[in-house]
């Protein structure tokens, strides 16, 4: 009996320890666009990790992914109004907010992942960052690299323009997209990403783009057939957090945001890598899709394409700015 009077008064006080450092735990709401699996996902979850250990296990990250907290564009305006902490949605759907990065969505500038790489992580990517805190309130700490936009659609194999004729396909809410697919005569239809799977099920629309290891988490080969293994974007997915939240932290905090940032951002430029031959293989072999590859080097779409960039020097800030990514890439200016 003395020895439990005398351990009770212990045990009372370290649970209330544990409850209080419980409670002083902080966590963090993090919106992803597409669903567990993914480029988005693996960004994520990496920041999370590294986010977690770096501060001591003091700040948790909660992931929701497959647009739980709305579209991605609804999502980035609750960054930017302090009532969400992070965002991860691609980056055509920032454009519409801080229409600058659009330098990175004009067809047929960004081919490879190398390439992205270059752009993200160099001075373009820094201006980038500066004028989506200018234009959007919210702060890129991270990128994800999803790879090119293929052509999927539930009708027949597509390798030319033509072959969509009759078809609707959804692109996102986004100019320079919209303006791609009306070169290739196609009328678009644009709408939320969260809305697309459900649109592509009921045959409301035909057709969509996004990359392999998209197509694969988003489960789209349950609901189309065909890919065209086109490469008219490569589709960039940044990490973003509200610019209130990251000034709101100490010097020391947002360091570590933008550590455990860089850190996932390596994480996910290896998982592609690593990963996109195999998904590629894997919607083939057991998801039973057909690859075809487009008529001519994709020669026709790239020209047609092409013809809709002076469209958006203004709204890029410039020919300059697409001058400078090409030259950044050892191409000519445009
Ligand atoms: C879109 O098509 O709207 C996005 O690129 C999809 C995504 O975030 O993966």
């Amino acid at each position: 009996m003395r020895t439990y009077k005398l351990a009770l008064p212990a045990m009372i006080s370290a649970a209330c320890l544990a409850l209080s450092a419980n409670t002083m735990a902080e966590t963090w709401k993090m919106a992803i666009g597409d669903a567990a699996g993914g480029t988005q996902y693996e960004l994520g979850e990496r920041f999370a990790e590294e986010f977690k250990k770096r501060t001591d296990g003091k700040i948790d990250v909660n992931l929701f992914p497959n647009g739980q907290l709305g579209s991605e564009q609804d999502t980035l305006n609750n960054a930017s109004m302090g009532m969400l902490d992070l965002s991860i949605l691609a980056i055509n759907n920032i454009t519409p907010f801080s229409p600058t990065v659009g330098v990175l969505t004009l067809p047929y500038v960004i081919q490879d992942a190398e390439e992205a790489k270059l752009l993200t992580q160099g001075d373009v990517g820094k201006e980038l960052t500066e004028n989506t805190i200018r234009d959007a309130g919210v702060r890129i700490v991270g990128w994800a690299y999803s790879g090119c936009r293929r052509l999927t659609n539930s009708v027949r194999p597509v390798s030319s323009p033509e072959d969509l004729e009759g078809m609707v396909i959804r692109v996102p809410k986004n100019e320079i997209m919209i303006a791609s697919y009306q070169a290739w005569d196609i009328n678009p239809n644009p709408m939320a990403w969260s809305e697309t799977f459900t649109a592509l099920q009921q045959g409301v629309v035909h057709g969509q783009d996004n990359p392999y290891v998209t197509i694969d988490a988003m489960k789209f080969y349950e609901v189309q057939k065909y890919i065209t293994n086109s490469c008219y974007v490569f589709s960039l997915e940044p990490l973003v957090i509200g610019e209130g939240k990251f000034q709101s932290l100490s010097p020391e905090m947002q360091a570590t945001v933008l550590e455990a940032g860089q850190a996932a951002t390596d994480h996910s430029y290896d998982y592609l890598i690593d990963q996109e031959e195999v998904i590629k293989k894997r919607l083939v072999e057991e998801h039973g899709m057909t690859i075809t590859e487009p008529a001519n080097n994709e020669s026709e779409w790239i020209a047609k394409a092409s013809t809709i960039w002076p469209k958006f020097y203004k709204s890029i800030g410039g020919k300059d700015k697409l001058d400078n990514v090409l030259k950044v890439l050892g191409r000519e200016p445009a």
